[in-house]
């Protein structure tokens, strides 16, 4: 790592906007920014495709052997290449969020996965956004922040999200249903579980505009840079 690189672990549960933060949050400061989850939306939906469940690891140990993950940063978006297809808009269905849920429990999908982000993260200046972030992955992040917000709020914003992309098909209980589910695997596994770091802030985005989260957070870093 260079000097005056720094890594921003940006965490929480999902729907809280977290990805949205952390695209702005690296336009201002002038670095990448890496969706983690983008990286498990992959696993999980080559895993549906080859007809995979959870109970056979070993069977997911050999699928990642021979699986080519890529991810594109870029100061627009992030691509992501699985086995050289472009996915970045498949891994985006509800079928593929939950998949990501349920491989992510798996220590052979979580170790492959966090090299790859760690190894990125060593590189270059980065915000990257998950779950185990600032607890896990890089547990010396320059700064670490936990964005939350109440879960029927999330799952509102999830249902507009997936309006605009064109499936209306969803309910706001369903929605809300998938995320109440999805929190309780990811906060519920053994392995690197969603949790707050201890010297995380904490960021509750339920009554609050993208704008003010980005401000608040901003300042919050500032802060940190000019002490160090
Ligand atoms: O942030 P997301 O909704 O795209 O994440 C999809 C799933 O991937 C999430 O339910 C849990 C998993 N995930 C994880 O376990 N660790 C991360 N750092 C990021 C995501």
């Amino acid at each position: 790592m260079k000097p005056n690189q720094i890594t921003i672990a940006l965490d929480g549960p999902s729907g809280a906007g977290k990805s949205t933060v952390a695209g702005l949050l690296a336009k201002k400061l002038g670095i990448l920014h890496l969706d983690t989850g983008a990286m498990y939306r992959a696993v999980g939906l080559k895993a549906l495709r080859t007809g995979l469940t959870t109970d056979d690891e070993e069977a997911v140990r050999r699928m990642l052997e021979t699986t080519k993950l890529e991810v594109i940063l870029s100061e627009d978006r992030q691509r992501v290449l699985l086995d050289g297809e472009d996915v970045s808009t498949a891994i985006r269905t509800p079928e593929a969020s939950l998949a990501a849920s349920d491989f992510s429990k798996l220590p052979v999908v979580r170790h492959k996965l966090v090299e790859l982000q760690r190894q990125m993260a060593d590189r270059q200046s980065l915000i990257l956004d998950g779950r185990d972030i600032g607890t896990y992955v890089l547990p010396q992040a320059t700064c670490k922040i936990f964005l939350t917000a109440e879960p029927a709020e999330r799952a509102r914003r999830r249902l507009l999200d997936l309006q605009a992309s064109g499936d209306h098909s969803a309910t706001l209980e369903q929605v809300l249903q998938d995320i109440e589910y999805r929190d309780r695997q990811d906060a519920g596994r053994a392995l690197a579980p969603l949790r707050q770091a201890e010297d995380a802030i904490l960021v509750d985005s339920t009554d609050c505009s993208v704008e003010e989260v980005v401000d608040r957070i901003t300042s919050y870093i500032k802060g940190i840079r000019h002490e160090s």
